[in-house]
């Protein structure tokens, strides 16, 4: 397996470019990419369409297809990831949208009844009281419009505003509370978001192919035909339980119940889901063998690669011959090891018969735990040809 350093690669590994493109800046996502890596790496790689993203969280990569004029099609386990990708890529009749959004930030506020039930802590607690009446009260208005497109637009813009009108705060891999913390009124901010999320698409619309976008879960793809290329950045070993760190949002679409049997659909990349008897491939134990360092691996990343090994071979039955995949990925520290993501997952693609190469974009320090010791991490994109 060869590895290659590709700086130029780097800075378009995180969200952080997204910030300000319209239509991208949709939905705050910490762990996605930029458009700017799928532009380059269609053209570097010459990737051609059908182009798949089976893990397409906000839909960086369909939208950028679709701007491409290039068919995609995306999948995800995370309703609120679907929510966003399916609102960033639809097409709109804009004088629909409109009257659906006036009928909302129109409407005369009146004592809310919808009930939000969210499993970590209850969110009033998350909110000043008028907020919180304030989005119960658009969350029951948006309950009530008809069109399906315009619905599910007005609640992106109210999940996306959740994070800046809340005391919470995403903190690595968990959600807190923070107390003190100064809060803008949730519904100047729902109209400032719906109306600049308008103004997006009057003035910076993305026009091309429209991606298909269902739920599904990546080690198991409900997809039959075959797809020319793969544009992909997996869940990060350890770093985040989305259904958690989301869950709030989430909890505007889903009820408790919902989410905890969506926690178990995820791919097993953080510490909480290692429990559970585990049969590890040898494959599967080699590879973390050759690519881990410390001694002793915790289960999670035996789970992890197990989840990741059937994901290569859903690359292998899905890509037509000749066909690429391009895997975004962050090496990991872990308590007991760190593990080199981009080997372990280079080195199983390679069993399944892949050609495999490595793209280092960056390097960023990492602390080891319990430990006064930092340790450069490795973040990069594996290339594969079947
Ligand atoms: C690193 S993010 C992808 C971000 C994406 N590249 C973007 O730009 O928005 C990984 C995604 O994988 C999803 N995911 C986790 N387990 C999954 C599974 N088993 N199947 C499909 N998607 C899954 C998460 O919900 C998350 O949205």
């Amino acid at each position: 397996m060869k590895f290659v350093e590709r700086p130029e690669y780097g800075p378009f590994l995180t969200f952080q470019p997204s910030k300000r493109l319209p239509v991208y800046d949709w939905f705050y996502y910490k762990e996605a990419f930029s458009p700017q890596l799928v532009k380059r790496l269609v053209s570097e790689l010459g990737l051609k369409e059908v182009v798949l993203d089976p893990f397409c969280g906000v839909g960086t990569t369909l939208l950028t297809c679709k701007a491409l004029g290039m068919q995609s099609v995306g999948f995800d386990a995370n309703p609120i990831a679907l929510l966003a990708s399916r609102v960033k890529c639809a097409d709109y009749d804009l004088g629909e949208l409109k009257q659906s959004i006036e009928l909302v930030l129109g409407a005369e506020f009146e004592p809310p009844t919808w009930k939000w039930r969210f499993e970590l802590f209850p969110p009033a607690r998350a909110f000043s009281r008028g907020s919180f009446e304030e989005i119960l009260f658009l969350r029951q208005r948006i309950e009530e419009v008809e069109d399906k497109k315009a619905k599910e637009f007005l609640l992106l813009a109210l999940a996306g505003i959740v994070p800046e009108t809340s005391f919470t705060l995403k903190d690595g891999g968990v959600l807190r509370l923070v107390r003190g913390k100064r809060v803008p009124p949730a519904r100047e901010m729902f109209r400032r978001k719906v109306l600049g999320m308008y103004g997006d698409l009057k003035h910076a619309r993305i026009i091309g192919p429209v991606p298909s976008i269902e739920v599904g879960d990546a080690r198991m793809l409900p997809l039959e035909g075959e797809v020319a290329s793969i544009v992909t950045s997996p869940p990060y070993l350890n770093n985040v339980d989305y259904t958690k760190v989301y869950g709030l949002e989430l909890s505007l679409l889903l009820r408790p119940e919902q989410v905890s049997r969506l926690r178990q659909r995820m791919l097993r990349s953080f510490v909480e889901r290692e429990a559970g008897g585990l049969d590890v491939a040898s494959e599967v134990q080699s590879a973390l063998g050759e690519a881990s360092s410390g001694g002793k691996v915790p289960l999670v990343a035996y789970a992890y690669f197990e989840d990741m090994n059937r994901v290569l071979k859903e690359f292998g039955r899905v890509l037509e011959s000749g066909g690429k995949a391009a895997i975004a990925v962050s090496n990991a520290v872990l308590p007991g090891a760190s593990i080199e993501v981009d080997r372990a997952l280079g080195l199983l693609a390679e069993g399944l018969g892949f050609k495999c190469e490595v793209w280092v974009g960056a390097r960023r320090w990492a602390q080891l735990p319990k430990q006064h010791r930092r340790e450069a991490m490795r973040e990069s994109i594996i290339i594969l040809e079947k």
